[in-house]
């Protein structure tokens, strides 16, 4: 797994593609512009994974996360969402947010497995008419930050 940077923009570009359906893919330059964006930051892994999030303040964003078909069910959609959460607690991150479509069963599992909790629903949030449950979770600062 590698952190993202703008380098990397195609290569996720084609790991969207091939992690979500026809017209819900970023391509190349939509993943430069997150990139170059403040706060965001993200993880490639070469297996055919990533995650993209955002951070403002005390609170972060899951903008994306996919992994492709053939890489599925191997734990690299939980490493790449830990590894996230992990960087997004350590620029001083204490909330996560993100937004998941109601029928993402797969996606659903993972998140609550991460300890997220449903704290909202938009309504026709997707391009198909589908809802989005927003999903939150609280994050640990890092533990040399505690003081013990
Ligand atoms: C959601 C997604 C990222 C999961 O990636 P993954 O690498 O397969 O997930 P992991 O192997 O790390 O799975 C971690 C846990 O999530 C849950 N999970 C993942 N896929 C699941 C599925 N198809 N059915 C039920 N639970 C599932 C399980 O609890 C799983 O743990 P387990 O394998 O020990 O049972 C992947 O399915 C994907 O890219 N989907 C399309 C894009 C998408 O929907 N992204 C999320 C948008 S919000």
């Amino acid at each position: 797994m590698i952190p993202a940077n703008l380098a990397a923009a195609a290569a996720m570009a084609a790991i969207h593609a091939e992690s979500f359906p026809a017209g819900e893919a970023w391509d190349g330059s939509a993943f430069a512009a997150q990139l170059a964006q403040p706060g965001v930051f993200g993880r490639l892994d070469p297996q055919g994974g990533l995650v993209l999030a955002r951070i403002a303040g005390d609170e972060a964003e899951i903008l994306t996360l996919g992994v492709v078909p053939a890489s599925r069910r191997r734990g690299l959609g939980r490493a790449l969402l830990a590894a996230a959460l992990a960087e997004a607690a350590a620029r001083g991150a204490r909330r996560v947010f993100l937004e998941v479509a109601v029928a993402n069963q797969p996606a659903l599992a993972l998140y609550a497995a991460a300890g997220f909790t449903p704290v909202g629903r938009r309504r026709g949030y997707y391009a198909d008419g589908q809802d989005a449950l927003v999903l939150s979770a609280v994050l640990s600062p890092p533990a040399a930050a505690t003081g013990g």
